[in-house]
């Protein structure tokens, strides 16, 4: 039976991440495990900057955007001698299991360590949606909802300039976030590194559509694709029509959880500590048709993810 555990969030911070936290931890003080809170991600499971924690540790933070274990990305965690001062704390403190909040690369630090023998669980955690075992992770449906609102507004001032406006959304590997965003916002094009696009032709479609009455192009273009300001340009100078761009940025990573995230952290962080409680280590929980599933670390790393090509083509379909 397993008595002592930690948890720790790691890699860029998601909404949810408290609401995973919360679950994680008073999950295992109500089956008589004692609770570190680990800071800083990896970091603080090198440096000791670990905290017991309590029911009330996580009071009134389900709520919040950030995670209170703060997060950090931690080099050093990628070499065996990080990995072996993380065990050798993990030892001193007695902890045998270990909840890991994060994304790909926060696993496979993960299944280092537990093959020195340290029972480590994930829990998808990025906004990006682009864990690959998982229909879901913690964020994803925060960040859209505040993309969401951003677009809208932006639509509102290129309408009343009848300009086109390009905005660039989150999602260095992945255009989860774009895809949904330009259907939930009835943007003319969406732009990611998924789908093949041709300014040539995304400027000939707003033309056509300008004779026909449209005054304002909305174009979100994922940040793996970049260059936002550029594609703007190019489409400024092969339409006529100005054109703006913006970058949403980290705006996109905070604010307060919606249910989604809040309730799937709840459902997940419980999980993670059922499978602790029985000993079960080196795995990633998910989520896959509404159900949470788990997986061994190195098999979901293998895993790919696909992409909503359909939802991609219908957006821009009915588009006008
Ligand atoms: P995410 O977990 O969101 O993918 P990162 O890729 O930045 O974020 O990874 C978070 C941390 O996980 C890194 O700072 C590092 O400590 C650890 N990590 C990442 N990749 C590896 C790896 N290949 N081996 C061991 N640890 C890793
Ligand atoms: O959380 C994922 C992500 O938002 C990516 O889309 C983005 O490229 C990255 O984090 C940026 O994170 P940071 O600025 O913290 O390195």
């Amino acid at each position: 039976m397993i008595k002592k555990i930690g948890v720790l969030t790691s890699g860029g911070d998601a909404p949810g991440m408290n609401a995973a936290v919360r679950a994680v931890v008073r999950t295992a003080i109500s089956k008589g495990m004692e609770v570190y809170g680990i800071r800083k991600g990896y970091v603080g499971l090198i440096t000791g900057d670990i905290i017991p924690m309590d029911e009330k540790s996580v009071s009134d933070i389900i709520h919040n955007g950030g995670t209170i274990l703060y997060t950090a990305r931690c080099p050093e965690f990628r070499t065996i001698e990080g990995v072996m001062k993380a065990k050798a704390k993990c030892d001193e403190l007695g902890i045998e299991g270990l909840v890991v909040v994060g994304g790909d690369g926060s696993f496979r630090g993960a299944a280092d360590l537990s093959a020195q023998g340290v029972l480590c669980v994930g829990i998808p955690g990025t906004i990006d949606n682009d864990i690959s075992c998982t229909d879901y992770t913690i964020g994803f449906d925060t960040a859209m909802n505040t993309a969401m609102e951003l677009i809208d507004k932006l639509r509102d001032t290129s309408q009343s300039h009848c300009r086109i406006q390009v905005v660039e959304v989150m999602g260095r590997g992945a255009g989860h976030i774009a895809v949904n965003t330009g259907a939930a916002c009835g943007a003319t094009d969406i732009i990611t590194t998924e789908v093949p696009y041709d300014l040539d032709a995304i400027a000939k479609t707003m033309l056509e559509k300008k004779a026909k009455g449209k005054q304002n192009f909305v174009v979100i273009v994922a940040e793996g694709v970049g260059h936002s300001q550029e594609i703007a340009s190019v489409l400024q100078e092969k339409t006529g029509i100005e054109a703006r761009a913006t970058i949403l940025g980290h705006v996109q990573r905070g604010g307060s959880p919606t249910v989604r995230d809040r309730v799937e952290a709840t459902r997940m962080g419980y999980y993670a500590v059922e499978l602790l409680e029985q000993g079960i280590g080196n795995r990633v929980v998910g989520i896959k048709d509404s159900k949470i599933v788990d997986y061994d670390i190195q098999e979901a790393l293998a895993m790919t993810k696909s992409y909503d090509v359909r939802l991609h083509k219908i957006a821009e379909q009915i588009a006008f």
